[in-house]
């Protein structure tokens, strides 16, 4: 159980917002398979876009979404409906519009409040709404997405708009695409905001066909916006700065995500401070049991490591977030271990290393000339190598 902004949640798993809750098939199936909360797929008072899904998928890399169909808000209200009726799960409805005009904000927020919803996610975060057309050279398109999640003010008056109109907690998904997404959130925690979601990849474009003349990796579409590259091991990384960095700026509660694949996954970004933990693309790639895995590997988890609640594991990592100058390096040096080693030769010849080299029959590191880095112990396979206190 944990509490998130005055629900209780059985556990802190949410199905984050994409074609995995857009219909009620699929959230029944969320629900069974252990999720507690659905992030409903992404809603307009009226989509200005239209097209079809397409993914540029590396599953081992993750997945390019170049399309993905959204929903107008009287398909989610009766979506959220239906999830209020036919299940037990907090149902928080992702949605944008216009960044001028608040009036349509609430009258979305209205609705789907009327329908259920149990929190509004304010999508400040959708790069290929608008963000690309700026990007790309259009100087004056219309705000939408991730073009407010860069602009505190935007930012503000949408957030204030809505709390005075709604009874609902207001959260708000944040881009990953300013430079400080700190300010921006404490710009929304100033407007009243309830809670956060730093969920979100970088700008990315799929691989092209070198063979080809350049054309992007999928015969199926005729070109691609600037999409994100979700699932990524490598978000997951960006993902705990976000979430530190939001949780330590602002306090406020964070729902984290970005490359969440494992439970290990999850747990470290509640480590970094996250209240509860997203995913969309495992579930993409792996299906809804993937929820049952990375939500049993964390309960193992709290109970054979003594903790007693998710509670005591929020923000255990935060200490650790210091600032550059407080930093201090322990003295250490590689040690081989001659037993352990099989002479493969990955730790040699590396280009920043001068420290390993042969000695006779041995791979040995040489005296004074390790500084301690740790990469060659990272690279080790059979774990012969140890960091050791400089002497
Ligand atoms: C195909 C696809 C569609 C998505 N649609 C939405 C959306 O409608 N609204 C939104 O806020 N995020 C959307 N996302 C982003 C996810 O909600 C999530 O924040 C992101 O994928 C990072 O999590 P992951 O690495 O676990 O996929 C979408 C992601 C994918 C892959
Ligand atoms: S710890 Fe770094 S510097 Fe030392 S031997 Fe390994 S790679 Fe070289
Ligand atoms: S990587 Fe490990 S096993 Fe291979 S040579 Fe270096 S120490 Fe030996």
């Amino acid at each position: 159980m944990i509490n998130f902004c005055g629900l209780k949640l059985k556990n802190p798993f949410v199905v984050a917002a994409g074609p995995v809750t857009n219909t009620i098939e699929k959230l029944r199936r969320a629900e069974e398979f252990g999720a507690a909360a659905v992030s409903t797929k992404l809603t307009f008072l009226k989509k200005p876009i239209h097209g079809v899904a397409r993914y540029y998928t590396e599953p081992r890399l993750g997945l390019v979404p170049m399309f993905d169909p959204r929903m107008e808000v009287a398909e989610t209200a009766k979506l959220v409906s239906e999830a209020k009726k036919q299940t037990a799960l907090a149902v928080f409805c992702n949605m944008t519009h216009g960044g001028d005009d608040v009036e349509g904000w609430v009258e979305m927020g209205r609705v789907l409040e009327g329908a259920g919803a149990d929190a509004l996610e304010l999508n400040f975060n959708c790069p290929n709404i608008t963000l690309t057309e700026k990007v790309l050279g259009n100087a004056n398109p219309e705000t939408f997405g991730a073009l407010i999640g860069q602009d505190p003010d935007a930012c503000r008056r949408i957030i204030s708009g809505i709390k005075q109109s709604t009874a609902i907690p207001v959260l708000a998904k944040l881009s990953s695409r300013v430079t400080d997404i700190g300010r921006i959130a404490a710009a929304c925690k100033e407007a009243g905001v309830d809670a956060v979601i730093c969920a979100c990849g970088a700008p990315s474009l799929p691989p092209t066909d070198i063979y080809n003349r350049g054309r992007i990796h999928n015969p199926h579409h005729s070109g691609v916006s600037l999409a994100s590259l979700l699932g990524s091991r490598a978000n997951l990384f960006h993902a705990f700065a976000n979430v530190a960095t939001v949780t330590k700026r602002t306090g406020l509660p964070v729902i984290g995500g970005g490359g969440i694949r494992t439970w290990e996954d999850a747990i470290q970004i509640m480590m970094w401070g996250g209240r509860l933990v997203t995913a969309c693309s495992v579930l993409m790639l792996k299906g809804f049991k993937a929820i049952q895995k990375i939500v049993k590997g964390m309960e193992e988890f709290l109970k054979t490591q003594g903790y007693g609640s998710y509670e005591e594991i929020i923000g255990l990592s935060l200490p650790y977030l210091q600032m550059g100058s407080e930093i201090k390096a322990v003295p250490v040096v590689a040690e081989i271990d001659p037993k352990a080693c099989k002479r493969c030769e990955k730790c040699l010849g590396l280009a920043h290393c001068e420290g390993i080299h042969w000695q006779g029959e041995s791979i040995v590191v040489r005296t004074g000339h390790c500084f301690g880095c740790g990469v060659c112990r990272a690279l080790c396979p059979q774990g012969a190598i140890r960091m050791t206190e400089a002497r």
